[in-house]
């Protein structure tokens, strides 16, 4: 789904929160340290996201390639997205965001499938910004699964193998609903997309900043916003007129 807002405001902002392990390692600490203070920009980004008018905020929380992290790493990463749907939920939820989950449910401990399905659960008719949190998200697995669907849905019938368009895989990947990002923004400064939103983020603008996500403020999503409101979107059509542009 195309979003039509204005350049100038981003309907929808995703956000890769990469940095955490250099934060912690340049303080001389362990890099779950660095997760931890990386929770605490997760509400910061929610709240100043929110202020901001932005409809949706999607964060890469957890990529189906983090399991290949050490075992204390990761298991410390599943202790903390436990603490935050735990501790922050109900805030959440008195703050009207509505919370979404993406990503593969199988092969995630069972407590937490719970825990991500009850904060869906509850929030599913709050009206205000939708969090969607990506946890054990990988995009090609996410289009092999649509694609999956897609053959399902054909051999029941409920699918014309004929009428298979882009709509069609939109309504089958996991962001079904949600209009695709205007703008991805990662952390670190690194300038790579890492298997996040392959198929959503085709015409996204992005924005790439130096600092590391724990350091990632309200004065640093700002910077980001202003960075894309200063961005020329196009879809593939053209610029003034008479000028042909290509992306
Ligand atoms: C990348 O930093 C960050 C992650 C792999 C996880 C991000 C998780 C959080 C911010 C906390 C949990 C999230 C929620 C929603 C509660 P890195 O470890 O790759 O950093 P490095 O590249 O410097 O090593």
């Amino acid at each position: 789904m195309q979003s039509e807002a204005p350049t100038s405001s981003p309907r929808h902002v995703a956000i890769i929160m990469d940095g955490n392990g250099r934060w912690a390692e340049a303080r001389g600490l362990p890099r779950t340290a660095g997760h931890r203070a990386g929770v605490e920009r997760v509400r910061e980004a929610v709240r100043t996201a929110a202020e901001a008018g932005i409809d949706y905020l999607t964060l890469f929380a957890f990529s189906s390639e983090n399991w290949r992290r050490p075992e204390e790493e990761v298991s410390d990463l599943m202790g903390l997205l436990r603490f935050f749907i735990r501790k922050d939920l109900a805030e959440l939820h008195r703050e009207n965001v509505r919370v979404k989950v993406i990503g593969c449910r199988q092969s995630i401990q069972p407590d937490i499938r719970a825990l991500l399905i009850d904060a869906e659960d509850r929030t599913r008719d709050n009206t205000g910004i939708t969090l969607v949190i990506a946890f054990n998200y990988g995009a090609r697995d996410e289009l092999v699964r649509a694609a999956r669907k897609i053959v399902q849905d054909v051999q029941s019938g409920v699918l014309d193998a004929a009428a298979i368009d882009e709509a069609a895989v939109s309504a089958r990947v996991d962001t079904a609903g949600i209009p695709d990002p205007d703008v991805v923004i990662r952390t670190s400064g690194e300038q790579r997309l890492s298997n996040f939103l392959l198929w959503q983020a085709a015409y996204s603008e992005f924005v790439f900043l130096p600092c590391l996500w724990p350091d990632f403020d309200r004065a640093a999503f700002h910077e980001a916003l202003a960075e894309y409101a200063g961005r020329e979107r196009r879809f593939g059509a053209v610029s003034a007129p008479g000028i042909a542009v290509g992306s």
